[in-house]
């Protein structure tokens, strides 16, 4: 293996010469090297350099539904908050006190007027602002003005439907910009309608990309998921379609096998607000750089995160959504409940394959890849938008 040593930099990874390779055709192109998915130098060089430089998911804005609710989060490693004020906004700040440092919320709470430091006490409104610090000026001697100069760390945060965003270091472009080939995508869809019903998580034992890659890889479904793939008409699969930094993709399901195994469009409930006639027959993807994804289904739709724990394991959330009359309808439990077993029989399905993409990276001879020009075009694209952000 390559040198693992800490203090790696990032353009000892991502050279000039893996940076050429992955622009060429895709006959000669190859994508990120070893080191991107097995050194826990590079690992870290990611939080760094990616999530805290782009748009990541830090929560659900139905976790926090009143003024006052207060949530810490973890993105890109670092501690966050994410606060709804009185005005309904939800705010991100960094998780510690600007007195003395002192990691400010540890646990969840519901309709706080305030945020009080554990330490001296400092206490700060739900926007952020100091508004009090007790025997600030020497013994019972208090600061009852606050003072508007010292406030949070705020964190650049932006609600889209049920899902928040933040941007640690400031720099991202803006996020409707960001999210602006999603929306094309989903065009006329009301996803701000659906509630979420259920939550489930799966672990895998590869980088958070290997995960990510697999999730986005139509290539695999003819051997690896054989109910799925019955599910799936042939003809209109391809490679993931590139819009902005994303990647989007659909298919239509195979008439004869609708209501059968794999097939998770949740027939006989209530249409996703907005699916047309034709959408009726679809399943839409989109993975969202860097690391979550969204599928809308006619009945349902899903919110998937893969949470990366280290060089070699990743966590993959997925957030159920329905609209709101069918959630709690008993005449549907057994149609939600099967959908839940499918994905989990889905994602069981690639925990093997996952970690054999993860060993096959221990391999030196491995350089990135011969791709297949067909179905690989969406991976390319993910390393090239990975390494355009990191390089920056
Ligand atoms: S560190 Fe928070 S009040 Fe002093
Ligand atoms: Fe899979």
């Amino acid at each position: 293996m390559p040198d693992v040593a800490m203090g790696r930099s990032i353009r000892s990874v991502l050279t000039d010469d893996v940076l050429a390779k992955m622009g060429l055709e895709m006959e000669q192109a190859r994508g990120l090297p070893n080191a991107a998915f097995v050194d826990e130098a590079f690992y870290e060089l990611e939080q760094k350099y990616l999530f805290a430089r782009t748009w990541v998911f830090a929560g659900r804005a139905s976790q926090l539904p009143d003024a006052g609710d207060v949530r810490p989060v973890t993105v890109a490693g670092q501690p966050v908050i994410l606060v709804r004020g009185r005005d309904g906004i939800v705010r991100g700040f960094h998780n510690v006190c600007p007195h003395r440092g002192a990691r400010l919320v540890t646990e969840g709470a519901d309709g706080l007027a305030m945020m009080s430091c554990p330490y001296h006490a400092w206490t700060y409104a739900l926007d952020g602002k100091l508004k009090s610090r007790p025997h600030f000026h020497r013994p019972d001697c208090h600061d009852t003005q606050g003072d508007d100069n010292v406030s949070l760390f705020e964190v650049r945060t932006e609600t889209w439907h049920d899902w928040i965003f933040v941007n640690l270091d400031g720099g991202a472009e803006s996020f409707e910009g960001h999210i602006a080939p999603v929306e094309a995508w989903f065009s006329g869809i009301r996803l701000g309608e659906l509630t979420c019903a259920h939550h489930e998580t799966w672990e895998f034992d590869c980088n958070w990309k290997l995960a990510f890659e697999n999730y986005c890889d139509f290539y695999h479904v003819f051997l690896v998921h054989p109910a799925l793939n019955q599910s799936m008409t042939k003809d209109a699969r391809k490679s993931m379609l590139t819009m902005g930094r994303h990647l989007m993709n659909e298919y239509w399901f195979e008439e004869a096998g609708r209501g059968g195994a794999g097939d998770k469009s949740g027939l006989g409930m209530s249409l996703v607000p907005g699916i047309t006639p034709e959408g009726q027959n679809r399943a839409a993807y989109t993975v969202m750089f860097p690391n979550t994804a969204l599928n809308v289904y006619p009945s349902n739709a899903q919110f998937v995160q893969f949470e990366p724990l280290g060089a070699g394991r990743t966590r993959m959330h997925m957030w159920f959504y329905f609209v709101p009359e069918d959630v709690g309808n008993p005449a549907f439990k057994e149609t939600r409940d099967n959908l839940y077993r499918e994905w989990d029989l889905l994602n069981r399905e690639d925990e093997d394959i996952c970690r054999r993409l993860q060993e096959g990276r221990l391999c030196d001879a491995y350089d990135g890849g011969r791709l297949a020009p067909y179905w690989d075009q969406g991976t390319v694209h993910f390393h090239k938008q990975i390494a355009e952000v990191m390089t920056a």
